[in-house]
């Protein structure tokens, strides 16, 4: 049996997500039925008028926090919709632990990924620690790097993305894959080896050749100087730093 991906995204902006998710891969993905992508407009699970999401922060403080109750309804309700046995929840958030290859590995896996966008300061914290004691909740907060957005949604994209192409089926060659997995994917955060330099015809432009080794057919060879220019490439633009 396949399994099949359904991913929802909740925002204030659904316009911001429909767009670059019916494209490319992605978009196939979508047609093939091995992934089902929904954008929720967080405002449709409002109750007042003026479809309110947001209210000053306790304590003080600029800005503005996202409420828990709308969250609660829409999670509760996107939640109730699909019949997973566990919903995947992954709050966007800079102070998040850091996506990496390895979690969009392991969310490839799931049934139902739910992308929880904040905007403003955030979403009130208890919308977390509320899912943290529902079973059929796994709640993640995630930062996809150390540089503040000023919403989650280009990180769910970026986490989107990251993971769908990974979702079994998706990739045409899992060769491709397999190949990424002895590089980039064997992060344990600070195990990243990056990707040794690629080269196409013409093998002669503006005065640079492609190396001689690349077209010697000595495959042996060749892995061997892949293999050195992907650790010398990784020292160089990624030096370990030590105390
Ligand atoms: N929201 C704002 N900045 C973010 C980041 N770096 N990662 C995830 N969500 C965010």
């Amino acid at each position: 049996m396949v399994n099949k991906l359904k991913i929802d995204v909740v925002t204030i902006f659904p316009d911001y997500v429909v767009m670059p998710l019916a494209q490319s891969l992605i978009g196939k993905a979508g047609q093939s039925g091995l992934v089902e992508i929904t954008a929720n407009d967080l405002r449709d699970f409002t109750s007042d008028a003026h479809r309110t999401v947001d209210d000053t922060p306790y304590g003080g403080g600029a800005g503005m926090v996202m409420m828990p109750t709308v969250w609660g309804d829409a999670i509760d309700s996107i939640s109730n919709a699909t019949s997973a046995a566990v919903h995947e929840l992954i709050i966007l958030t800079p102070a998040g632990e850091l996506f990496s290859q390895s979690m969009a590995q392991e969310l490839s896996l799931s049934e139902h990924l739910i992308f929880a966008c904040g905007r403003y300061e955030g979403i009130d914290q208890r919308v977390t620690d509320h899912y943290r004691t529902r079973p059929e909740f796994r709640v993640r907060e995630v930062s996809i790097g150390n540089y503040v957005l000023n919403g989650g949604e280009a990180a769910a994209l970026v986490m989107i993305e990251a993971i769908v192409r990974l979702v079994p089926g998706v990739i045409g060659n899992p060769e491709s894959l397999a190949e990424e997995s002895h590089s980039i994917a064997a992060d344990a955060q600070d195990e990243v080896l990056l990707e040794y330099p690629i080269y196409t015809k013409p093998s002669k432009w503006r005065g640079l050749s492609v190396p001689a080794i690349l077209t010697s057919g000595n495959h042996g060879l060749i892995a061997t100087w892949r293999r050195e220019q992907a650790i010398s490439r990784t020292e160089q633009i990624r030096p370990k730093t030590r105390e």
